[in-house]
């Protein structure tokens, strides 16, 4: 399988979030190798979508010439999309968010229903096309926090789409944490297995993915014992 990896976070292989899509992967290679490609959004030449619709009517050539043709290619060649973000406003950060908009030449202009929606036909074939999100978040909860941009996530791709939120990601980058992140990443590369095997995540995995590794108000309080300490220093 070939998965493009889209990574939103500014901190590139640094990111939290990072640590969770690896783990994904790590699992997803114990069933068969994956050929995975990384793109950091925040270091690829992206233009702001203008709105013009050019490409919609020029049969899929954007007026802007910069990396999104050869994303959109990389795109357009692999099995899986694996969207991996920090959750930034309740969405996605806007490096990635502009990668995401300027996917617009991959369908025409031309309007079908699709069950009580309408959608822009596609350019080309995308059935075979899978797409997971990968999201990581700072507050420990998870209830009125990933929302948005799951709705948002699954609006865009309403076929094939997998989802795996995680809160408090920031203790991934904390050694200190190890106890309960290593045991939580081992969770996550176990879904990465079964969607290898099976195309799909067991619900009750994902709910224990998707739970805080510590207990809410722990968190919260460690989170503002920091804040304090760094105000002394
Ligand atoms: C601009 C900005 C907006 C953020 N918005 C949210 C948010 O809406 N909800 C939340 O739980 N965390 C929010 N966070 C925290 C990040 O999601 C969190 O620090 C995450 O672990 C960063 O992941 P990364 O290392 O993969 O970039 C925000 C952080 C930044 C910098």
């Amino acid at each position: 399988m070939k998965t493009l990896v889209l990574n939103g976070s500014p901190k590139k292989e640094q990111s939290d979030t990072m640590h969770i899509t690896r783990a994904f992967l790590a699992g997803m290679n114990e069933v068969s190798p994956q050929e995975v490609s990384i793109v950091h959004a925040v270091e690829k030449h992206i233009e702001y979508c203008t709105g013009c619709f050019a490409c919609k009517l020029n049969g899929g050539t954007c007026v802007h010439d910069d990396d999104m043709r050869a994303i959109l290619e990389e795109m357009l060649d692999s099995d899986l999309l694996l969207f991996s973000f920090p959750l930034y406003c309740y969405g996605m950060p806007a490096p990635l968010k502009a990668l995401l908009d300027r996917t617009m030449p991959l369908s025409s202009l031309a309007m079908r229903k699709v069950g009580d929606r309408y959608e822009h036909v596609g350019q080309a074939d995308f059935s075979r096309l899978h797409y997971m999100m990968i999201c990581g978040c700072g507050f420990p909860n998870s209830q009125h926090n990933f929302e948005p941009a799951v709705a948002q996530f699954k609006q865009c791709f309403p076929c094939n789409h997998t989802v795996i939120t995680v809160p408090e990601s920031p203790m991934f980058n904390a050694p200190e944490a190890d106890v309960v992140t290593k045991p939580r990443l081992e969770l996550v590369k176990q879904a990465g297995k079964q969607y290898a095997q099976t195309g799909t995540i067991d619900e009750t995995l994902l709910k224990e993915i998707n739970s805080p590794m510590i207990p809410e108000e722990v968190y919260a309080n460690i989170v503002n014992g920091n804040v304090e300490n760094a105000k002394e220093i």
